[in-house]
């Protein structure tokens, strides 16, 4: 039998009690031991709650409780979880999390204590959900050199996006429909402006590359700029439109950034759509392979969160070799060299447009006076210079694969 307690009661921390409770003998089968949840740490009450035996409010109980060997880590942000996480490591318990703000800005840290401490620092649920993508990344495809990483990695603007495109819907009624069914941040300007897609992909990056890449050093534009016009001229030009955030190795560093791309109708990812999420990571060895899942919302992240219990439990007296080394400048490189064609839409003619881009594929609908067009492929600098040319972009995406 092992002893674990939740600290943060919130979408994700009650899915993790409830899965625990729910499916306790194939959990208990799995770990090779029950798994008894003896704590829940939160500030609030919950009166009338199944677990309402089990809240308490001072921290102390638990990282001063042998019996509590393993800890689930679902407050999020940076300060306080970082001080429980660093105590109950300190403390030689592992600790489990969803926490992408954390793992993305101090994961090395937090790592190297388990490290020391000969414990796991286990975040499966911190990237795409409920879809596994920490452990196939870092020990299915461990024999690959990895090349390439891009998909859909946030499930609130995925939903946006699709709302709006299917639907005719309005953002902020898509917005609020995805906070009330529990996909959003506590703050949904996180989602909306990337920085939770950022934070995820410089998870994956860290571990595709092996070291530390920081959100400052990813280029991240989010959803605020994508139109219904931009939809319209999209599906004009056969595609959709969609979050992306994408990595690439360019000898050796990580050229990565998050930013909307038209994506062709025939591509997998552009029938990813609502809540799902989808990412595609290319090894040198297997070639591409494919994730897909429910990327946010309380029961598929708490799978995952369980999941990572049942192996921390499993690997009790044995340290899992999940880590990447420091980041530093010389880790990652400038993304805007990477060359793609381009979707503009501006508000100039087809002639003066062709005239600057040369030959360019048109979208044949047609409204206000603007125009909508996929450039040939060319890197941010250069797209930029010709657009200095007098053919202002309303919008500027790239296109996903013509490169
Ligand atoms: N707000 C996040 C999303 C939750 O929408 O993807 C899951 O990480």
């Amino acid at each position: 039998m092992i002893n674990v307690a939740i600290l943060g009661y919130g979408v994700v921390g009650s899915g993790v009690a409830e899965v625990l409770d729910k499916n306790s003998e194939r959990i208990a089968r799995n770990a090779g031991r029950e798994i008894i949840l003896k704590r829940i740490l939160d500030v609030r009450d919950f009166p009338g709650s199944p677990y309402e035996s089990l809240f308490i409010k001072d921290f102390d109980l638990i990282a001063n409780d042998p019996e509590i060997q393993v800890v689930v880590e679902t407050i999020g942000g940076t300060d306080v979880a970082f001080e429980f996480t660093s105590r109950c490591l300190e403390a030689g318990k592992s600790v489990v999390t969803s926490n992408k703000e954390l793992v993305a800005a101090r994961g090395h840290e937090l790592l190297r204590l388990a490290g020391l401490k000969g414990v796991n620092y286990l975040f499966e649920a911190s990237v795409g959900g409920g879809i596994p993508i920490i452990r196939p990344v870092a020990q299915c495809m461990a024999a690959n050199k990895i090349n390439e990483i891009y998909g859909i990695i946030n499930g609130t603007t995925n939903y946006i996006l699709t709302e709006m495109g299917t639907k005719g819907a309005e953002f902020s009624a898509a917005l609020s429909d995805a906070q009330k069914k529990g996909y959003a941040e506590a703050d949904p300007a996180t989602d909306i402006k990337g920085l939770d897609a950022c934070r995820k992909l410089c998870i994956l990056s860290s571990l595709a590359f092996g070291r530390h890449i920081y959100p400052e050093q990813v280029p991240t534009e989010g959803i605020e700029n994508v139109t219904a016009d931009d939809m319209r001229f999209a599906a004009s030009l056969g595609c959709k439109i969609k979050l992306l955030g994408r990595v690439r190795d360019v000898g050796g560093k990580a050229a990565a950034y998050v930013a909307p791309h038209l994506v062709g109708k025939d591509n997998l990812l552009a029938n990813v759509d609502g809540v799902m999420n989808g990412i595609v990571v290319r090894g040198n060895a297997v070639g591409d392979v494919m994730f897909y899942g429910a990327g946010a919302g309380k029961m598929p992240t708490a799978s995952a969160v369980a999941a990572d219990v049942v192996d921390a439990v499993k690997h009790i007296h044995l340290r899992k070799l999940l880590s990447w080394e420091e980041g530093g400048e010389d880790a990652a490189t400038d993304p805007s060299l990477l060359e793609s064609s381009w979707y503009i839409r501006t508000d100039v003619t087809g002639e003066k447009a062709t005239r600057e881009f040369g030959e360019v594929i048109f979208a044949d609908w047609a409204d206000g006076g603007q125009t909508a067009f996929k450039t040939a492929v060319m890197n941010e600098k250069k797209v930029r210079e010709l657009i200095g040319r007098g053919v202002p972009a309303l919008s500027l995406f790239r296109v996903l694969g013509d490169y």
